[in-house]
This record gives structure tokens, sequence and C-alpha cells, in this order.
């Protein structure tokens, strides 16, 4: 449940990282994350945003994780914004053994999420462009950069949060989930961001990005971040499978949506195919993790919230036929047949 103020301990740390006294902060909370406190916190005429882990995620199902990640997503955060400057959210102030960071704040009349954008049918597909740059930006500074290895061991974290509730939860229900298990938790690959979800993506109307929510930053499978984000964009394209009455708006940001996950995936291709380092992760991999994604959205701890359960029956049909017994194609003739209709 959000209150409407933190509690005194959580004021006073932010209180101290703004060098200010609690009583010169108004609080007000923000919706939309599940494994975190946010509040928009306004002082002397300036906001930012405070970030604090909770203990146990605000899910059904009973779901906890250690609050350090609030301190791998800092360095995340840190380390990204000299790869890809402003892209990555701007950390102001953070103190690791509260769980508590402060980020610039990114004001709702400029920034909008972008999954809430996408709901309501803009696809912009420079956004899509954007987080392909982005994403292969990020995978290239990690392969010119070994301590990376060390410095995200987070393996222990992205199981808690990623791996078990996501596909180890559902794995005995699927044909080859748990290779991708296995994968998931072998694999030494890339820096991941780990969530790298539209919910997680702020966008302006020029199409600029900031990516956000990097607590499950890990070193792992290069397939994971693209495999990801690429099931998000699937899930929500598959919002206008049923149904005779779809309208033109529907049929048209569907039709958008399948051009930005191209252009995404496109994108991200190039910008790794430009560098001698051997980085790009197998299309296999990438088509297993989309499938298990679109899997785990439907029957694992984080269930989709925009799709009927008709549609879900389709999906999950699908998606576990494909990934039982996969085809030999790449992630782009995968996701034109996908798109089309035609697998
Ligand atoms: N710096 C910020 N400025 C404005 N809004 C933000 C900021 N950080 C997060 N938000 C909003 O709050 C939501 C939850 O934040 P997020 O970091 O994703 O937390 P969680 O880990 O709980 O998902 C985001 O989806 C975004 O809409
Ligand atoms: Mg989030």
């Amino acid at each position: 449940m959000v209150h409407t103020t933190p509690d005194p301990d959580f004021q006073g740390v932010v209180a101290r990282l703004l060098r200010v006294q609690p009583e010169d902060l108004a609080f007000a909370p923000l919706t939309g994350g599940v494994s975190s406190d946010i509040w928009r916190v306004d002082y002397a005429g300036r906001t930012v945003c405070a970030k604090r882990a909770l203990p146990r995620l605000r899910v059904k199902a009973l779901w906890e994780a250690p609050v350090r990640r609030n301190a791998e997503e800092v360095r995340w955060l840190t380390i990204a914004r000299t790869c890809i400057g402003e892209q990555a959210g701007h950390v102001i102030a953070h103190d690791p053994d509260a769980g508590v960071a402060l980020l610039e704040w990114y004001p709702p009349e400029q920034w909008r999420n972008w999954k809430e954008a996408l709901l309501a049918g803009n696809v912009d597909a420079r956004v899509a462009a954007a987080l392909g740059e982005a994403l292969g930006s990020l995978n290239t500074l990690a392969a010119r950069t070994p301590a990376m290895a060390t410095e995200f061991a987070n393996h222990e974290l992205f199981d808690a949060l990623r791996v078990d509730p996501f596909f180890r939860h559902i794995a005995h229900r699927y044909a080859r989930m748990p290779d991708v298990v296995e994968h998931l938790v072998t694999a030494r690959e890339t820096l991941v961001h780990g969530d790298f979800s539209p919910k997680n993506v702020l966008v302006d109307r020029d199409g600029a990005i900031r990516i956000l929510d990097a607590e499950t930053a890990t070193f792992g499978a290069a397939a994971f971040d693209p495999g990801y984000l690429t099931a998000h964009l699937l899930l929500k394209h598959a919002r206008v499978w049923e149904g005779a009455q779809v309208s033109d708006h529907a049929l048209a940001s569907q039709q958008a949506l399948a051009a930005a996950v191209l252009n995404f995936w496109q994108h991200f291709r190039d910008r790794l195919g430009r560098i001698p380092e051997k980085t790009m992760p197998a299309d296999g991999r990438v088509i297993d993790i989309i499938l298990a994604m679109v899997l785990a959205r439907i029957d694992g701890k984080s269930p989709v919230d925009y799709l009927t359960s008709a549609q879900q029956d389709r999906l999950r049909d699908q998606a576990s036929a494909l990934l039982a017994s996969p085809i030999a194609v790449t992630v782009e003739q995968f996701l034109e047949r996908w798109l089309d209709n035609r697998i």
C-alpha cells in the first residue's frame, strides 16, 4: 500500500542527501512501480525523484528481493550515462545502505511513460530505434570493459527477480523452458539491464528517451534485454488479434508497433554489428527469450494486465509450440512471420 507520506527514516535519508531539514520537503507518491516506493519530492523550488527498494514486491504472489538492488541500479545508471549520455536516468545522490536513490525529476508534462503511450496507441518508431541503438552501445561498452563481469556479478539478484519468478516458476509446464533457465543462470556475456521494458522508459514528443529502473542489472545473457523488450512489444501487438470490431486507430497503431519491433531489432543488430568483438547474441537464444517471456507474462508471477483471456490462450499455444520445436530462422525472419501471423 502506498502512503501519502513516507516513514520518518526515509524522509531523514532524503533530507540528508539533499542537505535540508525533513520539514522542508514535500512528498507525493508516484504509482507505476511494483518493486519500489517512488516519490516526487519538492523542496526550495526544486523537484527530485526519490526511489527506495522494497524488501517485498507489490504483486499478488510472495516475491522478496534484497534492497541492495537499489545500489546496483545506481551503478548501472552511472555507467550507462558515460555511454549513452542523458538517455540514462540521472542519479543526483544515493545512500546504498538505506537503499535510497535520488534521481533527476522528469516532469509528466514533458515525459510520458512509454508503456502508457503504447497502450494509448501512440507508437513512436524513433523511440524503438533509439532503444536499439542505446542497447547496442551499452553492449559494445561491456564488450570492451572486462571488469564489468566482476562489477556486476549480480546473478543472485537476477535469479531472485527474473529467473525464478518469470521462468523457473513455470519451467515444469513448458518444453525447453528448463534450457532457457539454464542459459540465463550460466551465461556471462554482457551487461544486462534486466528490466528493459516499455514501462521503464520515459519518452518525450521529440522521440527522446530516458531509461530507468536498472535494479536487476547483471553481467549475464546477451539475448536477455533484446528478447525481453521484444516480447513486451509483441504482447502489446497481440491486443488487436481478437474481436471483429477493431477501430482504424487500433489497426494503425498495431501496424506502427510491428514497424517499431523491427526497428528496435535492426538498430540493435546494426549497432553491435559495427564492432569487431563478437557480441551479438545467437538468433536462437533471442527467439527463446522472446517466447519464454511471452509465456512468463501470461503464466508467471508478474502477469500482463492488458490482454483478454482469449488473447492469452492463443499466445500461450503459439509460444509454447514454437519454444518446444524451434525453427531455424533469424530474429528478423521470426519477427516478420510472427507479426504477419504466419507462424
Ligand atoms: N526520475 C523520474 N522522474 C519521473 N518519473 C519517474 C522517475 N523515475 C520513475 N518514474 C516513474 O515511476 C515509475 C516507477 O519507477 P521505477 O524506477 O520503474 O520503479 P519500479 O522499480 O518500482 O518499477 C516509472 O515507470 C516512471 O513512470
Ligand atoms: Mg519500473
